[in-house]
């Protein structure tokens, strides 16, 4: 990864900040973001090598203020060679008791946060200089599950969003992933939003017994250079894409039993 500039959102916890030691580690050039700017601090600080780290702090909320951020962020080593999305917040609340703003927070953040910011990296990007660009999804990105129901339409939007984009810019030097997390030990859960848009504060089990965000890392980073258009990285949860895609009644029926928190 030498030379490659990797500019990674949602770098202050979790699966971003598993990325950052990957790829710092493989000595990439980072550049790094979210809100925190100590949190984005302490992550530069645990990051031992001689590869160099960009703060830049962002809020994927403030769709105007992201273009600027894109041309910033290009500015810092001239190029751009990956863009990881992985700036996004969960849901734990039932559809019918969840107000309306809270829900449009998910879209706001996770869906056009990150549309917003990929197509201005993209629309600076040189001709045949072979850009990836990964919206981090979710399995919910592929079927949806209680308490996730905002949450999950703005992950299926991506997908439907970016699989769009890739064919209407049908460029080989440009290559779109979308990667789908089961369940992966972060803070994602301490994060996600309840019904009236506090933070629930607590750790789910589902997501305590998760897979190990470095070995998450290990994996995208693996599906990013085989260049492929969407992958799914978890425990047997993701076994519940094909049989949602084969056995959907089945499946249906399975899904409203499932433990999913
Ligand atoms: N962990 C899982 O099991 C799992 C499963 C499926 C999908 N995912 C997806 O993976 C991505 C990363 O989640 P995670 O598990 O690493 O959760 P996390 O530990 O809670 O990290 C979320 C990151 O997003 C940033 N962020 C949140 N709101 C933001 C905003 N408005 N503007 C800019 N940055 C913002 C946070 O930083 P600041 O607070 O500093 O802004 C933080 O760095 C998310 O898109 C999530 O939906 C995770």
């Amino acid at each position: 990864m030498k030379n490659k500039v990797v500019w990674i959102t949602g770098a202050s916890s979790g699966i971003g900040e598993a990325l950052v030691y990957a790829y710092h580690s493989l000595g990439a050039s980072l550049i790094i973001s979210s809100r925190n700017a100590d949190e984005l601090q302490r992550v530069k600080s645990n990051c031992h090598g001689p590869f160099p780290i960009h703060i830049l702090t962002l809020n994927l909320e403030d769709h105007d203020s992201l273009s600027a951020k894109a041309r910033t962020a290009k500015l810092v080593y001239g190029q751009i060679d990956i863009l990881i999305n992985s700036g996004g917040i969960s849901q734990r609340s039932l559809a019918m008791e969840t107000d309306l703003a809270v829900e449009k927070r998910f879209f706001d953040i996770n869906f056009w946060g990150t549309v917003i910011l990929s197509k201005a990296v993209i629309l600076q990007s040189l001709p045949g200089s072979g850009l990836s660009i990964v919206a981090v999804s979710s399995l919910v990105g592929k079927f949806g599950t209680r308490y996730r129901s905002a949450y999950s339409a703005s992950k299926h939007a991506l997908h439907g969003y970016f699989d769009s984009l890739r064919s209407e810019l049908d460029d080989p030097n440009i290559h779109i992933l979308l990667a789908c997390p089961g369940f992966i030990r972060t803070n994602v859960t301490l994060n996600a939003l309840t019904a009236n848009g506090t933070a629930q504060g607590t750790m789910d089990h589902a997501q305590e017994n998760g897979m190990a965000p470095a070995a998450f890392a290990e994996k995208l980073i693996k599906a990013i250079l085989a260049r492929k258009e969407e992958v799914y990285i978890g425990g047997k949860e993701i076994y519940g894409v094909y049989l949602k895609r084969f056995f959907p009644r089945l499946f249906s029926k399975i899904i409203r039993k499932a433990k999913v928190t």
